[in-house]
């Protein structure tokens, strides 16, 4: 699932990526994440992968350096690091397994100090429905991690227009009617299938797209 969430979101960052070449691309909680390598953005635009310090420093060892790509090591919800950021062009904003993590509140102060900064832009990003969220709290992998999920779920795209006004919601992908998943062995497939007919578990993990 993972995977098909990365794949889905390089598409969506590639189609917009066409239509601005000369976009400023800003990955938030980027991770070890090789999106940069695999996309291979036109030279034209900028690229910054945005994570915590220890982060960006384990990136810097692993990763070479590329003509209009930038790390900045920071948390995003810090209020200055935006400053690092040229607020001159269209903005291609990317954030894969990262809201989950932050508060309401931080996700609305996030979104709002970008929308404000830069002049126009897509976000996209996966985020968990409520009931994702009461789930994702019992994972193991998640507790094991010490990391802590902002107990905020997104049931409605509706939702974070509310919360940020700039931001205008545009398309939705649910992980479970891709086609995707005829390669899947029979007993997965099946759950996918009972799982898209009801929203709450339709809606755990999706991903959102808007613009500003
Ligand atoms: C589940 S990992 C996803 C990593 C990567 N985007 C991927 O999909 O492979 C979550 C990432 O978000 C980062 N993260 C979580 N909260 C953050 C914050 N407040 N500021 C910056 N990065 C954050 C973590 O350090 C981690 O790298």
């Amino acid at each position: 699932m993972t995977a098909i969430r990365s794949r889905y979101l390089d598409g969506w960052a590639r189609d917009a990526l066409a239509e601005r070449p000369a976009a400023t691309v800003l990955h938030l909680g980027c991770g070890l994440d090789s999106r940069v390598y695999r996309i291979t953005p036109p030279l034209t635009g900028r690229w910054y992968d945005v994570d915590y310090p220890e982060v960006i420093a384990l990136r810097r060892r692993l990763y070479p350096d590329r003509p209009g790509y930038d790390m900045i090591a920071s948390s995003v919800t810090a209020p200055d690091w935006s400053s690092q950021v040229p607020a001159d062009r269209f903005a291609v904003i990317i954030a894969e397994g990262l809201t989950m993590y932050l508060t309401k509140d931080e996700t609305r102060r996030l979104f709002e100090r970008l929308t404000h900064h830069l002049p126009h832009g897509v976000v996209m990003f996966d985020a968990w429905n409520s009931f994702g969220m009461r789930a994702g709290a019992r994972q193991g992998v998640i507790k094991a991690s010490g990391a802590e999920l902002g107990g905020w779920g997104i049931d409605d795209p509706g939702d974070l227009e509310t919360l940020v006004p700039g931001l205008e919601f545009v398309a939705e992908q649910t992980f479970f009617d891709i086609p995707e998943l005829d390669r899947y062995g029979w007993p997965l497939r099946l759950a996918c299938r009972a799982m898209n007919r009801f929203p709450a578990l339709r809606n755990m993990g999706r991903l959102l797209r808007y613009r500003f």
